[in-house]
């Protein structure tokens, strides 16, 4: 079998402020595999993006990783010294935000960022590197690359400048790619386009891409495997036709219960009564009990369940009552 290319291991990640503490990860683990597309899906704070960020160690002053390992190639990321993780950030592991305009510099023209990116890993020169950069807007699909590279950010629409990102992320030709979210700031249209470029970089190159978002419809359409995430932790993960066939953790199938076509463009995520909890202290128990509908008493008395393929199914799942249930 391919060997993971990043293997995330029991991660657990807290933010502390002056005002908050919250345990934004717990104990998440996932494989992630060459030429694979990975999607980590879950609603707003359920962790996605801290997960993201700390496989490139990008993760602000505020968190500490409590425990867990990130590895790449056999090394834990999460305990290189900021001189041997150089070489791999940006290089071999390449991050796409959901907010291109953000992620790029308001003053300095779009052929000069993206040069920039070439010269700081690559041994060439300044003229080299304007043409080497031309070439990649081009690639990514930007027609008039020489006028696309004399511009500044504020000049491109915001498809323009999301593949601006890709073409940033992927000219050193990374192994893997960690999209955030990449394309939830556009409209339908661009998104269909970035996700094809994406697939595409995957088919072509055999880049692995951890594809985070909050739509079903995105993880039906691009992803081989899916984690969804809920409060912090993974509570199923597994081959994506076998999760939307038959979902088995109780929220993922409320979840999906209601989307009127996995394949559809529009499917929307159900609301579940309820809210995902605070996440100011670890759970003691299964953080979903409030809003399940198959709560048992071991449900309350023991630790959250742990990651696990119950014996008649084909993926895992975090939960003492699953649900064997198929959608159709
Ligand atoms: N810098 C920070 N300081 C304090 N708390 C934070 C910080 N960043 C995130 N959090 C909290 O950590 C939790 C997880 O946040 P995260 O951004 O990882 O979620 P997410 O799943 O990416 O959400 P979204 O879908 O809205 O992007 C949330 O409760 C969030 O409020
Ligand atoms: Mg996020």
């Amino acid at each position: 079998m391919n060997e993971p290319i990043v293997s995330v291991r029991d991660l657990s990640i807290r933010y502390r402020t002056r005002e908050t503490v919250t345990y934004a990860t717990e104990n998440v683990s996932f494989d992630l595999r060459r030429g694979e597309i990975l999607s980590i899906v879950g609603e707003s704070g359920s962790g996605k993006s801290t997960v993201g960020m700390a496989i490139l160690r990008l993760l602000p002053g505020e968190a500490d990783v409590l425990s867990g390992e990130v590895n790449f190639e056999g090394r834990n990321i999460l305990s290189l010294t900021e001189h041997e993780l150089r070489p791999l950030r940006g290089r071999r592991i390449a991050m796409i935000f959901q907010d291109p305009v953000a992620g790029l510099n308001p003053v300095i023209d779009i052929g000069s960022q993206v040069a920039e990116m070439l010269t700081s890993h690559v041994n060439i020169g300044k003229k080299e590197a304007r043409i080497q950069a031309v070439q990649i807007l081009r690639d990514v699909g930007l027609r008039d690359p020489e006028r696309i590279a004399k511009s500044y950010p504020f000049q491109l629409s915001g498809g323009m400048c999301q593949r601006v990102m890709i073409g940033i992320a992927t000219a050193l030709n990374p192994e893997v790619i960690v999209a955030d979210e990449p394309t939830s700031a556009l409209d339908v249209t661009i998104q269909a386009q970035i996700l094809h470029q994406l697939d595409q970089l995957r088919q072509e190159r055999g880049t692995a891409i951890l594809l985070i978002t909050h739509d079903f419809g995105v993880v039906a359409q691009m992803a081989d495997h899916v984690a969804v995430m809920y409060a912090g932790r993974v509570v199923e993960s597994g081959n994506v036709r076998d999760m939307l066939k038959a979902p088995l953790h109780p929220y993922t199938h409320a979840l999906l219960g209601t989307l009127p076509r996995v394949d559809g463009a529009h499917s929307h995520l159900r609301q579940i009564p309820g809210h995902p909890p605070e996440m100011t202290e670890p759970s003691v128990h299964c953080p979903f009990i409030p809003r399940c509908s198959k709560v048992m008493n071991v449900c309350r008395q023991e630790p959250p369940p742990s990651l696990s393929r119950p014996r008649t199914a084909t993926h895992e799942v975090a939960c003492y009552n699953p649900v064997w249930q198929s959608l159709d």
